[in-house]
């Protein structure tokens, strides 16, 4: 996730360019850039790190302002953060200038194709292989919007690219597939942008893109057409939201967006991992098959909301790869003299990747000879840094203090990674796997329905509004996910809240069980685990003693009807992919809790995004 703007009119576009970058630092902010059309062609400057230092070196070496130009704010997929792998990025033939957000899934092989050709490459982005293709488009005497259609049709993956051209001066292109793209209508100027935020200081008059279309944009106006060249429409509409519920895309908090964010963070984490035979491959590894192979224990440590996503991960490691998976929380991990040989495999989660907890369990890890595998959200972090090898999260980034996405986007990475294991150690269960990656990519739509759904939490929240205590109940991989549903309440609802295994429920937490206390349970699906029965029974002995039960159950299951006061339907899943479908609705529900309760969602009292101390 990126913020690019593109602009064309009377203003110098340099100062237009960077406002609408700070307005968008909060997608991404590892580095930033501009490219300028004038007379003389395109001149660029880019920066890694924060906005201000693009500012700094604009400021020490300025670049000729133009009437033409488009930025950039980067939140790195491919490619660590540095300059040269800052947008934008300029084709070998100097011809074209492009910024790119999303990732484009066949790189590699086109990438391949150029370098064979002679292409000379600066950065290791997936990005610069647009550029160059579009560049020997332009050579070749296509129009700029023509060869954006050409590149466009060859690209897979999510992409919102746009382009200018040295040799025009008004015009620039720009083509979306999976990822946003909107148009701003100005009076004798234009923009185009990842949302509105960047240009509604100047217009309020947008045009929403259709998927797989490309616009055509000069001052005086715009055409938009397919990748073919058909010509289509645009959805025009007036923006009325103020600036900072611009940069929400229109919801009250940064964690509400980021939670009807998941359905694309999780598909984008999924994005691109797979080779031409269709194996998985990690994003950086270190770590050879052949020592993935003499692995005898595999040690997960995290903090918080990525050790519940470890958790979750456990089941699923052991299940398929048959090698003992412990789940440890980093701060105990490092103190205890854990056993760890060069054969143990250790795998840190953490979204903002400089957590000192678990940087300093890497450290330790390291130093007993271990392998160290970071699961992380953030390019270029710490933990990545120091690891042996790294499997990137694209959940752009996390801005709501409490963690949403970063967990979902855990999740699917740990599953990935227990898949590639299994891959590389060879598995029994290789027909489960090749179904479990079928299924996993069909959730980001069953993300959407929960999301679709949510109006009955809403309602729920209001109800519920005056709870002192919430318990939240599960079994297997639904018992991380009461956890997770019980720190979310805690952290910005401010409520005692507390997750069971289910099954535990008997030897001592029934006893807080009151007339009224609400209990949230997530079932297994009926008929396709041994734990739904049992859990049934344990939804009767809560309710028996007077809970009022809130019960997370797939779509077409009845038997809990009877004992649910209420109940929320979940799209089916098997039972080691539910927690990707169970945990919205406890993130939706504690959203809402602490938005009625007057706390600020984002930023609750006490907390810190990045906890950077021991
Ligand atoms: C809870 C939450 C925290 C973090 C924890 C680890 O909503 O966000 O519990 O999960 O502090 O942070 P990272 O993942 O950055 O290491």
């Amino acid at each position: 996730m990126c913020g690019i703007i593109g602009y064309v009119g009377p203003q110098g576009a340099q100062r237009v360019l960077v406002d609408a970058l700070r307005r968008m630092e909060y997608r991404g902010y590892d580095s930033a850039g501009i490219a300028l059309v004038g007379p003389d062609g395109i001149a660029s400057a880019k920066k890694a790190g924060k906005l201000v230092n693009l500012e700094n070196e604009l400021e020490a070496s300025p670049i000729k302002d133009a009437n033409l130009g488009i930025g950039h704010t980067r939140w790195a997929t491919h490619g660590a953060p540095s300059d040269a792998n800052a947008h934008p990025h300029v084709s070998a033939n100097g011809r074209v200038a492009l910024i790119h957000n999303g990732i484009i899934e066949n790189f590699a092989s086109l990438k391949a194709e150029l370098v064979a050709e002679g292409v000379p490459f600066k950065s290791e982005t997936d990005s610069e292989v647009a550029a160059q293709m579009l560049g020997r488009e332009v050579e070749r005497g296509a129009s700029l919007a023509d060869a954006l259609r050409a590149v466009s049709r060859r690209l897979e993956g999510a992409f919102t690219l746009v382009a200018v051209d040295a040799d025009d001066t008004g015009t620039l292109v720009a083509s979306r597939r999976n990822s946003p793209l909107v148009v701003g209508v100005g009076e004798g100027e234009m923009f185009v942008a990842s949302d509105v935020a960047a240009f509604i200081e100047h217009t309020r008059e947008a045009v929403e893109m259709g998927q797989d279309e490309v616009v055509e944009v000069t001052a005086s106006g715009y055409r938009v057409t397919d990748f073919r060249g058909n010509e289509t429409q645009g959805k025009p509409y007036h923006v009325d939201w103020d600036l900072s519920a611009a940069e929400k895309g229109g919801f009250d908090w940064f964690m509400r967006k980021e939670i009807h964010e998941q359905p694309q963070a999780v598909a984008d984490t999924l994005l691109g991992r797979f080779d031409a035979d269709r194996r998985l491959t990690l994003d950086e590894v270190r770590i050879s098959e052949a020592e993935l192979r003499t692995i005898d224990k595999i040690v997960i440590v995290a903090c918080g909301t990525a050790f519940y996503a470890g958790l979750v991960a456990k089941y699923a490691i052991e299940h398929w790869t048959r090698v003992p998976c412990e789940v440890e929380i980093a701060s105990e991990f490092r103190y205890r003299d854990p056993i760890i040989t060069g054969r143990t495999l250790v795998v840190t989660i953490s979204q903002s990747g400089e957590t000192a907890d678990t940087l300093m369990a890497v450290r330790h890890a390291r130093e007993q000879g271990a392998k160290v595998i970071a699961i992380c959200n953030t390019n270029g972090s710490t933990i990545p840094r120091e690891s042996d090898a790294v499997l990137y999260t694209h959940a752009g980034p996390e801005i709501g203090v409490a963690s949403t996405k970063g967990f979902m986007t855990q999740v699917a990475a740990c599953y990935l990674l227990g898949l590639y294991l299994a891959q590389v150690r060879g598995t029994k269960y290789g027909d489960e796997i090749a179904t479990i990656m079928r299924e996993l990519e069909s959730m980001p739509a069953k993300i959407q329905k929960v999301l679709d759904a949510q109006q009955q939490v809403l309602d729920l929240a209001a109800e519920l509004v005056d709870s002192k205590t919430v318990l939240f109940l599960g079994r297997h991989v639904g018992y991380p996910v009461a956890l997770e549903g019980a720190l979310k309440l805690k952290e910005i609802a401010y409520l005692h809240a507390e997750g069971f295994p289910a099954g535990e429920l008997k030897h001592g937490p029934i006893a807080l069980v009151e007339q009224d206390l609400p209990v949230f349970v997530i079932v297994p699906p009926q008929g396709r685990d041994q734990l739904h029965d049992k859990v049934v029974s344990n939804i009767q002995e809560v309710r028996a003693r007077g809970a009022r039960t809130i019960v997370l159950v797939e779509e077409g299951d009845h038997e809990v009807e009877p004992y649910a006061d209420v109940l929320i339907r979940l799209p089916q899943a098997s039972t080691l992919l539910q927690p990707l479908l169970a945990t919205v609705p406890l993130q939706v529900f504690a959203c809402e809790l602490a938005t009625l309760l007057g706390h600020d969602a984002d930023q609750p009292r006490n907390l810190a995004k990045s906890v950077t101390v021991e």
